[in-house]
């Protein structure tokens, strides 16, 4: 009783003055508080330890955002008990209680949502509106995980025969492993921790190293909603120090992961072996890659095609899961989209995400920098060039040196056989691909092992349709970009090799954190 409908927080309105001008105090604020180290939260406590990573502006990598104190094994050991120990009292706790946690996280997110996004503008380098949408979709996900743990932690009942009462149930899995990727740092992390949380299970979560001081808000964040001592511990480390001890845990029941289909695949292989001691199997959701397509058919009216291709392939450099890095075009229209698609690229303006002139910015850092460099050689191997452009330099520029820029880049001349139509590139790397017709279109857009979005623009009904039974993606947009899916709206995530489990924002999501039982009596 007393809880409004779900509607999802509203973007960033930048026609209006108060949040332009806020952008920029928010930016001198934070960048005020640079510096400090943060530590671990573990059982309610904050613990320091001696390995601390630094976390730096990918815009200008001398910058650091913060410290970070990182975990061993010995810290996930005691994180681990601490949860164990919080798990009895947190799983008895009412379920309106549980959700009124979520509720407040939403209600602080959003009296700070100019801060939360600047911290993200400057430590993983996102434009201000996709800084912004993070938030907002961080604060969606309390709302609506909120809201379905309301609708079911209800028992239901099941069967119609007298003298006998079936209860439908569920049950939370226990201590709840997250593993949580740096691209949308606060949203898919508060995701994936807030339906651990709503549905019983007490977390140890462990961000990115590159987003980890963003990591340390969302915690302070469950702490200031109420969230119990050891319900929620901050656990940050090196993978390579403490990943396979805290995945391979025995008294951990359910791994939420985000992230690369290596990673992923590594996790649920860990998580599949049973520890001496283990009495239960492991529970793993894990959302990986993608290789997403945008079809264009002869008919798609091309400014808006243009306009969304761009933004799907080279918003937030094309670092995110969703992004576009494949275009298909009918050969009919070939030569009229592709050189339209060119010329807008060419306009695009490059450099910081706290520049808002900027609309493409550096990589996340100096690995990511070099991995995708490396995946351009190959691009520029496969197939032709049609634009490669960095940010502009020269007096009033960017030094691109101090940033981890890579080029945009635009190849033709591409087909399923080539590496760059099959490798996730989580950079600004588009190839372009000219198909005979609508059917093959739709042929090699399912030509690869992921699964997750894609995106089809044309004005024929009927193809639209033949979209939406045959191109075989988890998140399919017709007439529109493919990214951006909204919490309850577009209820997001995929399948094949792009991961396994239910869609994050949609109906099914928090049924993975629990255990379903049905209580029988005879009355
Ligand atoms: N949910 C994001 C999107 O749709 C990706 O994680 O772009």
């Amino acid at each position: 009783p007393g809880v409004a409908p779900f509607v999802n927080e509203p973007a960033a309105d930048f026609t209006q003055a108060a949040v332009r001008h806020a952008f920029p105090k928010a930016i001198a604020r934070i960048r005020r508080e640079f510096g400090a180290t943060h530590p671990l939260f573990i059982g309610g406590e904050n613990v320091v330890t001696g390995d601390v990573l630094d976390s730096y502006n990918p815009a200008d990598v001398s910058e650091i955002v913060g410290s970070v104190c990182q975990a061993g094994p010995a810290e996930i050991d005691a994180a681990i008990a601490a949860a164990e120990e919080a798990l009895p009292a947190w799983r008895a706790t009412p379920v309106a209680e549980r959700t009124k946690c979520l509720f407040e996280a939403a209600r602080i997110a959003r009296s700070r949502i100019f801060d939360l996004a600047v911290l993200q503008v400057l430590e993983v380098g996102k434009q201000w509106d996709q800084a912004h949408a993070d938030v907002a979709e961080a604060i969606d996900f309390f709302e609506y995980y909120g809201r379905e743990m309301l609708r079911l932690g209800a028992d239901r009942r099941m069967g119609r025969v007298p003298g006998e009462v079936n209860r439908y149930r569920y049950r939370p899995r226990g201590v709840a492993a997250v593993i949580a990727p740096w691209n949308f740092p606060l949203a898919i992390s508060a995701g994936m921790c807030s339906a651990a949380l709503v549905t019983g299970n007490c977390v140890l979560y462990k961000p990115s190293g590159l987003s980890s001081v963003t990591g340390r808000v969302l915690a302070d964040l469950f702490v200031e909603a109420g969230i119990p001592a050891g319900v929620f511990n901050f656990v940050p480390g090196r993978s390579s120090v403490m990943g396979d001890h805290l995945v391979g845990h025995p008294s951990v029941n359910l791994i939420a992961f985000t992230g690369s289909e290596r990673v992923g695949l590594h996790i649920m292989q860990m998580a599949a072996q049973v520890a001496p001691g283990q009495r239960h199997l492991k529970r793993v959701v894990a959302e990986m890659g993608g290789k997403n397509a945008c079809i264009i058919d002869d008919d798609a009216e091309l400014d808006e095609a243009v306009r969304h291709v761009l933004y799907s392939a080279f918003g937030y450099q094309g670092q995110k899961c969703s992004a576009c890095s494949r275009v298909i075009v009918h050969e009919a229209i070939y030569d009229r989209f592709v050189p339209r698609l060119v010329d807008a690229a060419r306009s695009m303006r490059i450099g910081p995400a706290e520049d808002p002139a900027c609309v493409m910015g550096p990589l996340v850092d100096r690995v990511a920098q070099q991995s995708v460099l490396e995946f351009i050689d190959v691009a520029r191997a496969e197939g032709s060039v049609l634009l490669s452009r960095m940010p502009d330099g020269g007096p009033g520029g960017v030094d691109a040196s101090q940033g981890c820029y890579v080029p945009l880049t635009i190849v033709e001349g591409i087909t399923p056989e080539h590496r760059i139509a099959q490798e996730e590139a989580f950079g600004p790397v588009l190839a372009v691909m000219k198909a005979k017709d609508f059917d093959q279109a739709i042929e090699w857009a399912n030509s690869t092992r992921f699964a997750l979005t894609g995106a089809v623009f044309s004005r024929s009904p009927a193809h639209l349709e033949q979209a939406a039974r045959d191109f075989a993606v988890g998140n399919l947009y017709l007439n529109r970009n493919c990214t951006g899916a909204l919490v309850e709206r577009q209820p997001f995530g995929g399948f094949a090799m792009s991961g396994i489990g239910s869609k994050a924002g949609g109906p099914d999501y928090l049924l993975q954190f629990m255990e379903p039982y049905v209580v029988t009596e005879n009355t």
